[in-house]
């Protein structure tokens, strides 16, 4: 059999996420009021290397804990508990901190009966404009007599939503839905000619949006509003980088800076730019997320070994996790999302991963469980 190079160095990136659960690196002195994203990227990381079994109880209760020390008044989590007593126009919910909040507590095999699991369903219902599209948060007015959307216009934040609802409405919610088919055609009117998808309508192409457009699509159970499938696969399949060899000793300009060398058969975000560790799972979970019915599958296009080696011979680091570019220190976003692409493209030792909620797949089978509860019991 070919050798296939290193494999996934589990314990290594095991050790790396507990570590920055406990104690994040200096760099990250600045996320300090972003601190549930970097949790997310930790717990979902440990899940799919099944070290999450392992780590003692109160551990887990701890970090659960934690987490619903970030659930705000009103609905909704912040990114931190640091800033409590700020009140709704200061410190408001977040909706990408409650994505971030709800899968890492599925990820913890939390039952979620500790969230206002109401008021964040009408959040997401509230945070909707009239385009479809969602603001990331809701805040009070100055008077404190009304309130007003806050934020930019992003597809993420189409995702966000599209995955809160999905992880708390069951089938037979009684909490008014957002408006599905407006943010489905939102998400439509983002499609480019090239089938990628941007920030919104007419912005370029972009996986990482891609990705948020093509997820939200299946947790709202519209795959099929992707116009031009085609071209989505193309678009996507062609964001993968060419093999290149590594610089020589004697060539002049390319080798004056390593820290340019691009090995690629990894992916890049758009057309032209550098490999980077977190393009792997953008662009694998989309196509995992895909029609399967083409032949060949969308997942077939792509080079899995190319991608394979880029992550686990350039990125994967030697003191456990994976860093962005080849060679870069580990960061928990890469080191995540490295690992979600190899588990995505079956990687042995790995659990497998739900792409459309960027969770391992015992924590989506977890929530199957509790989904009919849910909506019944409330
Ligand atoms: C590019 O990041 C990535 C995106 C635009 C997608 C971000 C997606 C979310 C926040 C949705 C939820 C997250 C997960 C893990 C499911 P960037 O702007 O940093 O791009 P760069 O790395 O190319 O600079
Ligand atoms: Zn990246």
């Amino acid at each position: 059999m070919a050798d296939r190079g290193p494999g996934v160095g589990t314990e290594r990136h095991v050790a790396y996420f507990l570590r920055c659960l406990d104690l994040l690196p200096y760099i990250y002195t600045s996320n300090d009021l972003n601190r549930i994203t970097l949790a997310y990227f930790c717990i979902v990381g440990l899940d799919l290397l099944h070290a999450l079994q392992d780590v003692p109880l109160e551990k887990k209760e701890a970090w659960k804990d934690w987490i619903y020390r970030c659930q705000a008044e009103g609905g909704g989590f912040r990114g931190s508990p640091q800033v409590e007593g700020l009140g709704r126009r200061y410190d408001p919910g977040h909706l990408p901190s409650t994505y971030f909040a709800l899968a890492a507590l599925v990820s913890l095999r939390d039952d979620l009966t500790r969230v206002d699991w109401e008021g964040t369903l009408h959040l997401i219902r509230r945070l909707q404009r009239k385009d479809g599209s969602f603001a990331p948060f809701v805040m009070e007015t100055v008077d404190g007599q009304g309130e007003e959307l806050g934020g930019e216009v992003d597809m993420r934040f189409t995702y966000c939503a599209s995955a809160v609802r999905y992880i708390l409405r069951g089938n037979d919610c009684k909490v008014e839905d957002v408006k599905v088919d407006s943010a489905v055609d939102y998400v439509k009117s983002s499609i480019n000619y090239d089938g990628g998808i941007g920030q919104g309508p007419g912005c370029e192409s972009h996986a990482g949006l891609t990705y948020c457009g093509v997820a939200a699509l299946s947790l709202l159970g519209r795959v099929d509003a992707l116009s031009n499938l085609r071209q989505t696969i193309r678009f996507l399949t062609s964001l993968q980088n060419q093999v290149n060899a590594p610089p020589t000793e004697d060539a002049d300009a390319a080798s004056d800076d390593e820290d340019e060398y691009d090995p690629g058969g990894g992916f890049c975000g758009r057309h032209n730019k550098m490999t980077d560790t977190c393009y792997s799972f953008w662009v694998s979970g989309s196509l995992s997320l895909l029609p399967s019915t083409s032949n060949p599958p969308p997942m077939d296009l792509i080079d899995k070994e190319a991608n394979r080696k880029y992550l686990l011979q350039h990125t994967q680091h030697k003191i456990g996790g994976f860093g962005k570019n080849a060679g870069d220190p580990p960061d928990v976003l890469h080191s995540c999302l490295g690992l979600a692409s190899l588990a995505v493209q079956g990687e042995e030792r790995l659990q497998g991963l739900d792409g459309a909620l960027c969770v391992a797949e015992g924590a989506r089978e977890f929530l199957a469980t509790l989904r009919t509860g849910h909506a019944t019991d409330k």
